[in-house]
């Protein structure tokens, strides 16, 4: 995957209302380990907060949290020596030569985590949760278990069988699977039993969310699904925010990592066939893309935010969507799929629309993903990262993971 610097926008655009108790959050970082330090950053950015980190480790440590940071879609500043240190977004300084430790909350036993899914997402998140003595991976579920895999399953571990995975007694389990009917399935099980579940896959999610909602309450077990909108951007979060504010009258968005990164290759002349097989190759294309070239991708991603803002849910058969194909007639310009919702209409589409000139919009990179919803009051919230891909998508899971580690 080639690593592009994304655009850098603040969190929320009214500076003036902060948006958290504590808006700005400032950590010492210890850059021994840079795939842990970035991890600290990105739950404070998922936050709403701004960060300035200070990255210790010797000369090279700014460097290594920066690289760090870009590879699962956090843009960071790096002030040059008398330069103001406070900037939307991430600033990262320079720290002495060894960090204070960082406790660990809640560390009883370790957590008890079966995986669902090793491909692009769950793949990600395996070899962190095999190495992390925080949790104990009890099952891997996948479809084939003769299949070659990287990474590679640990023997014991790998099942077929969705009820021998639950039979053996996980405190959660991580859901990345392809196929929605069974993903939703293992959710509703693992939730009936009061079993936590941590969940990538919008068309299960988004198919039912009151439901699983209701169904996590009376067990009280939480679900939590943020890589299932935005991959690694807090698209979820940031209307969460938003509608903590005020009243939301609009929900524009780039959802589909897939369509944006196809739509980026026509417009420098490329062929659809091409730049869909790239998409795949780079891991943003769904095994069957066909829900990501209808809309109906970005459809389920639409009525997930519109759960998390509104009060009234929005059913994906009531989004209307626009299909993507070598025969599009698409408009003159810098073309995007937007998901937009209107809540005095009550429209909702997936559209592809010509978007130049807006400075959230027009220039995302390859996979990104952008949100920007608006209040009655006027106050707009964006946000934006990298929608799809290994480890911005796992990053996500691991930041929900750690949310029910700390809360436990
Ligand atoms: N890729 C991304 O960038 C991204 C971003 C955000 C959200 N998501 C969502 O995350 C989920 C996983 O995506 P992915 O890209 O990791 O997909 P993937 O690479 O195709 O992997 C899917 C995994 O699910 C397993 N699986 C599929 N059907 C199954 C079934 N009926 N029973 C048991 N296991 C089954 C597959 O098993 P085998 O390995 O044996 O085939 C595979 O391990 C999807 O819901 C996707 O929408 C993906």
């Amino acid at each position: 995957m080639t690593a592009h610097p994304l655009p850098r926008l603040p969190a929320a655009d009214d500076v003036s209302s902060p948006v958290a108790d504590e808006p700005v959050a400032l950590l010492q970082l210890d850059l021994s380990d840079p795939v842990e330090a970035a991890s600290a950053v990105y739950r404070q950015v998922r936050r709403g907060r701004r960060v300035v980190a200070v990255a210790c480790g010797g000369a090279e440590a700014p460097t290594r949290l920066a690289e760090a940071l870009d590879a699962i879609g956090v843009a960071a500043v790096r002030p040059a020596p008398g330069e103001a240190l406070l900037h939307d977004g991430v600033t990262v300084v320079p720290g002495p030569e060894t960090a204070v430790a960082r406790a660990r909350p809640g560390q009883l036993r370790p957590l008890r985590v079966a995986l669902a899914g090793c491909g692009v997402v769950g793949g990600g998140a395996l070899p962190r949760l095999l190495a992390d003595a925080g949790f104990e991976v009890v099952g891997v579920l996948v479809r084939n278990p003769d299949k070659a895999r990287d990474p590679a399953i640990p023997q014991g571990l790998l099942l077929s069988d969705p009820a021998a995975l639950l039979a053996r007694e996980p405190d959660v389990v991580v859901e990345a699977i392809s196929d929605a009917s069974t993903g939703l399935a293992l959710i509703r099980a693992a939730l009936s039993r009061g079993v936590h579940v941590v969940s990538a896959n919008k068309q299960a999610v988004g198919g039912d969310l009151s439901g699983l909602t209701a169904l996590a309450e009376s067990t009280g077990a939480r679900l939590l699904y943020s890589a299932s909108v935005g991959g690694g951007a807090p698209l979820i979060e940031t209307v969460r925010r938003a509608a903590a504010q005020g009243e939301i009258i609009r929900i524009e968005a780039v959802l589909n990592g897939t369509c944006n990164f196809i739509l980026n290759r026509l417009a420098d002349g490329g062929a659809f066939d091409d730049a869909l097989s790239a998409a795949r190759e780079a891991g943003f294309a769904e095994e069957d893309p066909s829900a990501d070239l209808t809309g109906l991708d970005a459809a389920a991603k639409l009525a997930i935010l519109a759960y998390e803002g509104l009060e009234q849910p929005l059913r994906i058969e009531d989004v209307s969507g626009q299909a993507l194909s070598a025969d599009s007639v698409l408009p003159s310009g810098r073309v995007r799929q937007i998901a937009r919702l209107d809540v005095a209409s009550g429209r909702a589409g997936v559209a592809f629309e010509a978007v130049d000139g807006d400075l959230l919009f027009a220039d995302l990179p390859d996979e990104a993903n952008a949100l920007r919803v608006t209040l009655a009051d006027g106050r707009v919230f964006t946000a934006t990262g990298r929608g799809a891909g290994r480890r911005p998508t796992a990053e996500s899971v691991w930041a929900d993971l750690e949310d029910l580690v700390e809360n436990r």
